[in-house]
């Protein structure tokens, strides 16, 4: 057993216990995004940061492993500053309609929280597939957290999913390149359960304004009459 204080007040947490993990229990109400217990943690996007006595600047709670004695604050005005400046990173090229259509989205939550505002430059290179029949595909919403790619990866043991490219370029698309529908993927639909913007989303729970219907003049397969039906 190993003891630590969390802003002042005394704990007991299991070596090996990450910092998040712990300050979870204790019920502090931390931000996170990049992290998924179910998954090993990537200590990407910053949220979780909190400061720790004789630490020269804050750590990300989700990749710090606990030690004896640690003295913890989770919420000093310098720490909540940093969160917001992260989010506001993050916010900066989101789409704002996305945030209005679907406020209980984790990401729009933490936006509404912290009094960000989401907009700017979209991304207008970033694509949609609705090429799969229960999963969709928005990727103007994807704030690189990975967590898509890690739950397929590690959990399902899939590898439908990765990341794309470097720097500003980087985007997480189909592992072998094409569209969804032809990437192999099973509809586990870990993706989406684990997304927290809603970039890869469940189409039957979607809002109407973000499932894609298209109507086309088609002749049926199995028939050949060549009636040329609108469907
Ligand atoms: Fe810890 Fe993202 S949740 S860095």
């Amino acid at each position: 057993m190993l003891h630590l204080t969390i802003d002042g007040v005394p704990h007991t947490a299991q070596p090996g216990d990450t910092l998040l993990h712990v300050l979870l229990a204790a019920r502090r109400d931390i931000p996170h995004l990049c992290h998924d217990q179910r998954v090993r943690p990537a200590g990407g996007c910053r949220m979780c940061v909190v400061e720790v006595e004789g630490e020269p600047r804050p750590v990300s709670s989700c990749t710090t492993i606990v030690a004896e004695g640690m003295a913890v604050r989770t919420a000093t005005p310098a720490i909540e500053s940093l969160r917001r400046t992260n989010l506001s990173l993050l916010a900066a090229r989101y789409p704002a309609a996305a945030v209005e259509a679907e406020p209980e989205q984790p990401f729009h939550r933490l936006l509404a929280r912290y009094g960000v505002t989401a907009g700017g430059a979209p991304w207008q290179e970033r694509y949609a597939d609705d090429s799969h029949p229960y999963l969709g595909v928005a990727m103007d919403r994807c704030i690189s957290c990975n967590r898509c790619v890690r739950i397929c990866d590690e959990l399902q043991g899939q590898f439908v999913w990765q990341v794309w490219q470097r720097g500003e370029r980087t985007h997480v698309g189909s592992a072998l390149g094409g569209s969804l529908a032809d990437s192999g993927c099973v509809s586990c639909g870990a993706c989406a359960d684990t997304c927290p913007t809603g970039a890869i989303f469940d189409r039957r729970d979607a809002p109407a304004a973000a499932t894609v219907t298209q109507w086309t003049r088609s002749t049926c397969v199995y028939c050949g009459v060549g009636c040329q039906m609108d469907v």
